[in-house]
């Protein structure tokens, strides 16, 4: 039998294997301390009125979440934090804010309502004319830009009237998406954003017609598991290279880094306490 040889040209041995180089795209984000931030009441399946909450702990975690968009070039805004209100740590439920149109929160439980004036008064002291609706709307909890597409989420928190209303406002086309399960009780626990049309997510928190849809939107979606979806691990940030993610959710960080993207874990364990991680606690102004 005649042996076989393969020729190579130099450049097929030599070329490594080019993984598709990612581009980050530098954001603007808007952050609330945790300086009043415990756990008093209980509006979600991860809050438990009898777990202290480490404020000393709380605040590191926070700052190194600060710190590592600060590395990584991005704007971090402050937003002062109001006693009485202890979970307006958790800035991304502030509103939505695009180009600049700023949608303020209309919070469904009484206990976090207080935030929307906070929220609002710090949009107009950056010069924003604050919207607001007439449903129930808690901001990028619920409301995710992929590229110029809005994905709504509804079931527990936002209501899904409100959605016609964010699309009047913004001039977005918007997808409504049911929630199904208490635990993943605003979108963004359950789908992450990871560039301008990458998601990922975990499909038993949505209705199946919500799984449908985010099919066809994106046959190439990355279904997440149950143990990473657990930790919180899709309440991510993305800049369309590096993924800031909790660090328990090894999985998924493996998922991303398969995927090109840059994983960069954080421990936020105080803020879980409050059913929040890293997206929870980071407000996207969205050019
Ligand atoms: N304790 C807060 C609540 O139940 C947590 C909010 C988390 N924020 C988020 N964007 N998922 O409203």
């Amino acid at each position: 039998m005649a042996s076989y040889r393969r020729f190579m040209t130099i450049s097929d041995e030599v070329m490594p294997t080019i993984t598709h180089q990612r581009t980050a795209r530098t954001r603007r984000y808007a952050m609330t301390a945790p300086q009043y931030f415990t756990v008093e009441y209980v509006i979600n399946p991860w809050m438990d009125i009898s777990t202290p909450v480490d404020p000393t702990l709380a605040r590191s975690q926070w700052e190194t979440l600060r710190q590592v968009y600060a590395d990584l070039g991005h704007t971090v805004e402050l937003v002062a934090p109001r006693p009485g209100l202890p979970d307006m740590v958790y800035a991304a439920n502030g509103g939505f804010l695009i180009g600049d149109t700023a949608v303020v929160a209309r919070f469904a439980y009484p206990q976090r309502a207080g935030e929307a004036d906070a929220y609002a008064e710090w949009m107009t002291g950056l010069g924003y004319r604050p919207l607001r609706t007439q449903y129930v709307n808690e901001g990028q909890g619920d409301l995710l830009l992929v590229g110029s597409h809005l994905l709504a989420g509804h079931g527990f928190r936002t209501d899904r009237r409100a959605h016609a209303e964010i699309a009047a406002l913004t001039g977005r086309t918007v997808t409504s998406l049911e929630l199904v399960d208490p635990r993943f009780y605003h979108l963004d626990t359950a789908l992450a954003v990871l560039d301008d049309s990458t998601i990922a997510y975990y499909p038993p928190a949505f209705s199946a017609e919500a799984q449908q849809r985010i099919t066809e939107l994106f046959p190439a979606a990355i279904e997440v598991s149950s143990a990473d979806t657990y930790v919180l691990g899709l309440n991510v940030v993305s800049d369309n290279r590096n993924v800031v993610l909790p660090a328990a959710a090894t999985g998924f960080a493996a998922q991303l880094r398969q995927a090109g993207f840059e994983p960069i874990g954080v421990d936020l364990s105080e803020l879980l306490k409050g059913g929040g991680s890293v997206k929870c606690c980071t407000l996207e102004l969205h050019p």
